[in-house]
């Protein structure tokens, strides 16, 4: 299998979405209701289950972009019952398409390390968002990103390997106030900013 198929397979399995929808995003984020009345984005939205999920929480409408057509494709799918308080596009969170101040949420499961100018993404998440808006990440880290079993099976070298500090000053200097960051000793962080 190559890496790439093999990322892909471990995103989209029914074991990925209920870890998604039943641990990451409350601990990420809350529970329903959580985003009552926002405008929520998600970068690196793959096919669409966290768009749908976000879209749960309340939002009054989410917007997911994803560099793979092929996974946009399959957002749509997943997503054409909701199409009135949903869209998905092709795009790349190092430039997004988006005038600044368009959203109140952006949230982003686990796709800054997947991002070779990764401060970019940082820093147009921090032009996307208004003035009081928020932040959601999860991501890996260098202990995980650069671990020998990780280079291994994904290739090497990985995209972006970042440590968690290197990660709060690319947050920091994209205008992001880091308001909960909770590190598993520099495998792993789920927090988040305000702007
Ligand atoms: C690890 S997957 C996560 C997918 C989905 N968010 C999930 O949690 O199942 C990372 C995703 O980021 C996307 N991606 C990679 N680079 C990107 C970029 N520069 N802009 C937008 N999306 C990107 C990939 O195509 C992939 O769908």
């Amino acid at each position: 299998m190559t890496h790439s198929r093999l990322l892909f397979t471990m995103m989209n399995n029914p074991i990925r979405a209920w870890s998604q929808r039943l641990l990451e995003t409350p601990l990420l984020i809350g529970p329903r209701g959580a985003l009552a009345g926002q405008r929520v984005l998600e970068i690196g939205c793959g096919r669409g289950v966290g768009v749908e999920i976000l879209l749960g929480l309340g939002a009054r409408h989410v917007v997911g972009l994803d560099l793979d057509p092929q996974m946009i494709s399959l957002a749509q799918k997943r997503l054409g019952s909701m199409a009135d308080q949903t869209e998905v596009f092709v795009g790349d969170a190092q430039a997004i398409d988006a005038p600044d101040g368009a959203f109140d949420v952006v949230v982003g499961y686990g796709v800054i390390h997947h991002i070779p100018d990764w401060r970019a993404a940082l820093k147009e998440v921090g032009r996307v968002l208004r003035s009081g808006g928020r932040y959601y990440f999860e991501e890996w880290l260098r202990g995980f990103t650069s671990a020998r079993a990780i280079r291994a099976l994904f290739g090497q070298p990985q995209v972006a390997v970042f440590s968690g500090q290197e990660f709060r000053s690319g947050l920091e200097s994209s205008g992001l106030r880091v308001s909960v960051w909770r590190e598993w000793g520099e495998l792993g962080v789920v927090g988040c900013a305000d702007k």
